[in-house]
């Protein structure tokens, strides 16, 4: 059985270098493991009143896709030294109920990327804080943060190769988590 990896970016623009990440991974044949992507946009802003037995329709399908996953990549850009506040929105509704949420012990792997020289690292540890938060498993790979993304990506699509083969490592590593976790538990 192929494992279920659901792949989120935390940007809603069209021309978005996080979406041509996520899109170009999406694409791509993976052994052992199909993704598929989430798209952020019309998630409501957070607010604890809508947040009880009926939600959004949209956050419904959020956490509905994420429960069906095996493992998530979290693909963010950098705003102001954090991630966006799109994706942090929708990992706080993910979260809940704190503690025993669809995050928890969701494997999970995170790819920043910027156009500065940085590649998003501060966002990357911002990610991975609050994953563990949510009690989410951060799988063991090399960081990835893109630096100079713009200058990798062509028609919508990250073709850089050094970069592709960080980001595909860190999938392969998500995928082979899963499947090793599987075999123990089965
Ligand atoms: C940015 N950007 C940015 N980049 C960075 O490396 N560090 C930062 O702190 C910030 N801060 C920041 C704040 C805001 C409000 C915006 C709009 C942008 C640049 C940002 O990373 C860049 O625009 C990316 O291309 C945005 O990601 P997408 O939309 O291409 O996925």
């Amino acid at each position: 059985m192929s494992a279920k990896i659901l792949v989120i970016a935390g940007s809603l623009r069209k021309e978005s270098n996080s979406k041509a990440i996520q899109n170009t991974l999406c694409e791509r044949n993976w052994s052992g493991a199909v993704l598929e992507s989430f798209d952020l946009e019309g998630i409501p802003l957070y607010n604890g009143d809508l947040d009880g037995e009926e939600k959004p329709g949209l956050v419904l399908s959020f956490k509905e896709a994420i429960s069906r996953s095996d493992g998530l990549v979290v693909i963010s850009p950098e705003y102001n030294y954090g991630m966006s506040g799109v994706l942090k929105n929708a990992i706080d509704w993910a979260s809940r109920p704190a503690m025993k949420s669809v995050l928890k012990d969701l494997p999970c792997v995170v790819i920043t990327s910027s156009p500065a020289g940085t590649g998003g690292v501060r966002a990357q540890e911002q990610v991975h804080k609050t994953l563990l938060a949510c009690l989410s498993q951060l799988v063991p790979t090399p960081q990835v943060c893109i630096p100079k993304v713009h200058e990798k990506i062509s028609n919508g699509r990250l073709t850089d190769e050094t970069s592709l083969e960080m980001a595909v490592n860190a999938v392969e590593s998500l995928v082979e988590w899963v499947r090793s976790r599987d075999r123990v538990t089965a």
